[in-house]
C-alpha cells in the first residue's frame, strides 16, 4: 500500500532545465509586487477579523506583501459552532482533494511568489513545499476509502511557518479526507499562503462548514485547544508549544481527544573515515543550510571521525564559501533569510555568544538588509552541549574516534529527541549497528537528511520529537478517526 503502483509524486519544475525555469519565472512574475490580504474564512463566508497586521518580506522589510486581519474571539466561537463534518462518500472527498491539487499546480505562480515574499523561501524550497502539498492531497485522498472508522468530528489544525503550504495542507487534507470538519490556524507569520490554500480548497468543492480558516497568533490556538467542542488537534511546531497544547487539551477537551504532534529535533549526522567526502560535504550543506536551516529535520550536530576531520573541514568550509545568501526570489540563491526579526536576533545572539567563547569555526558575510543569518559553524564537544534546538543555519561540529562510536550513539539518544539522523559510511556493519542503536523516526544513509517524500519516506519522530503516526505514511489517517490509537512509531 506504501508503494502503490498508481501513486506518483508531483513533478514540480526542474530549475536546471531552461524551459522549466522560464515557465516558473513567468508564472511568478505577475505577483512580484502584488499585495494580498488574509482574513478569517468562516462557514458563511469571509469575516472582517481584527485590526490588520502587516506582513513584510523577511528578505526585504520595505516590501509589504500584504496584511492579515486576525480572527477575533467571537469569530473563533462562531467557527466552532458552525463546523460540520464532511458527510460525503470517501471517493467524493478524494476527488475533491485531487481537484484542489490540480488547482494548487495551476496557481503555482501565485503560491510560489508568496513562498518567496512571505516565507523567504528560495525557488528550490518553494517548489519542494508545493510538491509536498500536492502529494499530501493525492496521498491522503487516495487512502480515504480504505479507512472504515468514522471521523472524530471537529479538528483544530495548527501549522508552522516553515512549510506554510505543505504542512498546512497535510494536516487539513488528512482531517478532511477522513470526513472531519477542520478549523485551520496557520502560523501568524504565513497567513497569506494559508488564505490562498483555503480559497482554492473551497473552489475545488470542500464545503465551507467543513473547512474554516482562523488566522492569528497563539491566542487563536489557545482558544481552539480550550474549546470542549473540538474533538482533536493536529499540531506541528515546537516541543514547548506541544506541551502547552497537551495541557490545555487535558483540562478542556474530552478524555481521549487525540493530539497528533510533530515537534522539534536535535538532529545529528555521523561522517566516518570511510565516507566519500565530496558526497558527505554536499549532504551536510543541504541538511544544515538549505531552507536556512529552518526545517525540523535539519542537521544540527555533525560528528566527523577525527582521522579525516582536517581534510573534511577544509572541503566543507571551501564549499560554504560558494553558497549564495540573498534574495529568495532569485533562482541563484541558496540560502534565504530567517523568518522574522526576532528569529534573526535570537540566532545572531546565539552566534555572538559562541564567537565570544572562541567557538565559531566558520561564518559567512551577511547581506546588510533583511533578516539574514549567515551559515555558521560552531565547535562543540558533542550534541550534549546543545541545550535546545537552534532553528537556523547554524551547524555544530564535533569529532570522534572510532572506538568512541557507542558513546556518541548514547549521547544522541540521550537528548530525548528522535527526529532525523544521517550516517555517511561505507561499512555495512556500521550502518546496521547505528540503525539498531538509535531511536529516531527517519534515518538516512549516505544522503542528506531533509525532504522526506510523501508516501515513500513517512516522516515523524520519537520521544520529544512527536507523537506519531508519521505524516505521509500509511497509518496517519487512522488517528483522525475513532480507530484505537496506533503505536507512536507506526
Ligand atoms: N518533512 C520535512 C523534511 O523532511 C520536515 O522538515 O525536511
Amino acid at each position: 500500500e506504501l508503494f502503490a503502483p498508481t501513486r506518483a509524486n508531483a513533478r514540480g519544475w526542474d530549475l536546471a532545465d531552461a524551459r522549466d525555469r522560464a515557465e516558473y519565472e513567468a508564472a511568478r512574475a505577475p505577483f512580484r509586487t502584488a499585495t494580498f490580504t488574509a482574513r478569517p474564512i468562516l462557514a458563511d463566508g469571509p469575516a472582517p477579523g481584527g485590526d490588520p497586521v502587516a506582513i513584510v518580506n523577511p528578505a526585504d522589510p520595505s516590501d509589504t506583501v500584504g496584511s492579515v486581519h486576525p480572527a477575533t474571539r467571537s469569530e473563533v466561537d462562531r467557527a466552532v459552532s458552525a463546523a460540520r463534518p464532511w458527510d460525503a462518500p470517501a471517493s467524493e472527498r478524494a476527488a475533491t482533494l485531487a481537484r484542489a491539487a490540480a488547482l494548487y499546480e495551476s496557481e503555482a505562480g501565485r503560491l510560489c511568489a508568496l513562498f518567496a515574499r512571505e516565507a523567504g523561501k528560495t525557488p528550490l524550497d518553494a517548489i519542494g513545499d508545493l510538491r509536498e502539498a500536492v502529494d499530501f492531497l493525492h496521498y491522503y485522498g487516495a487512502q480515504a476509502s480504505a479507512v472504515t472508522t468514522p471521523p472524530r468530528g471537529v479538528f483544530a489544525c495548527i501549522s508552522p511557518w516553515n512549510f506554510p503550504l505543505a504542512i498546512f495542507t497535510g494536516q487539513v487534507a488528512a482531517a478532511l479526507a477522513t470526513g472531519n470538519a477542520v478549523l485551520a490556524k496557520p502560523a501568524d507569520q504565513t497567513p497569506l499562503i494559508a488564505h490562498a490554500a483555503v480559497e482554492i480548497l473551497h473552489r475545488a468543492g470542500v464545503p465551507r462548514d467543513a473547512l474554516q480558516l482562523l488566522p492569528g497568533d497563539g491566542a487563536v490556538g489557545a482558544w481552539l485547544t480550550a474549546d470542549a467542542r473540538v474533538d482533536g488537534v493536529a499540531f506541528t511546531g515546537s516541543t514547548a508549544t506541544a506541551r502547552k497544547i497537551q495541557g490545555a487539551m487535558a483540562r478542556h477537551l474530552a478524555p481521549g481527544a487525540p493530539l497528533i504532534a510533530e515537534t522539534g529535533g536535535l538532529n545529528a549526522m555521523i561522517v566516518d573515515s570511510t565516507a566519500l567526502p565530496e558526497q558527505a560535504v554536499r549532504d551536510v550543506l543541504a541538511s544544515a543550510f538549505q531552507s536556512a536551516g529552518q526545517r525540523c529535520s535539519a542537521l544540527r550536530c555533525l560528528y566527523v571521525q577525527q582521522d579525516v576531520f582536517e581534510n573534511f573541514r577544509a572541503m566543507l568550509f571551501g564549499a560554504m564559501d560558494e553558497l549564495r545568501l540573498g534574495d529568495p526570489w532569485d533562482i541563484a540563491t541558496d540560502v534565504g533569510p530567517a523568518i522574522d526579526a526576532s528569529a534573526a536576533e535570537a540566532l545572531r545572539a546565539y552566534i555572538d555568544a559562541a564567537r565570544a567563547r572562541g567557538a565559531v569555526l566558520k561564518e559567512l558575510p551577511a547581506p546588510t538588509q533583511g533578516h539574514f543569518v549567515p551559515p555558521t559553524v560552531i565547535s562543540v564537544p558533542g550534541i550534549a552541549a546543545l541545550e535546545r534546538e537552534v532553528f537556523g543555519p547554524v551547524l555544530h561540529i564535533a569529532t570522534f574516534r572510532a572506538r568512541d562510536l557507542p558513546r556518541v550513539l548514547e549521547e544522541i539518544n540521550a537528548t530525548g529527541y528522535g527526529l532525523t539522523f544521517g550516517l555517511h559510511s561505507r561499512i555495512d556493519d556500521r550502518v546496521h549497528q547505528v540503525a539498531a542503536a538509535l531511536r529516531v523516526g527517519n534515518l538516512y544513509v549516505n544522503r542528506n537528511q531533509i525532504g522526506a517524500v510523501v508516501g515513500s519516506q513517512p516522516f515523524g519522530g520519537e520521544g520529544l520529537s512527536g507523537t506519531g503516526p508519521k505524516a505521509g505514511g500509511p497509518h496517519y489517517l487512522a488517528r483522525f478517526t475513532t480507530a484505537p490509537a496506533a503505536r507512536a512509531d507506526d
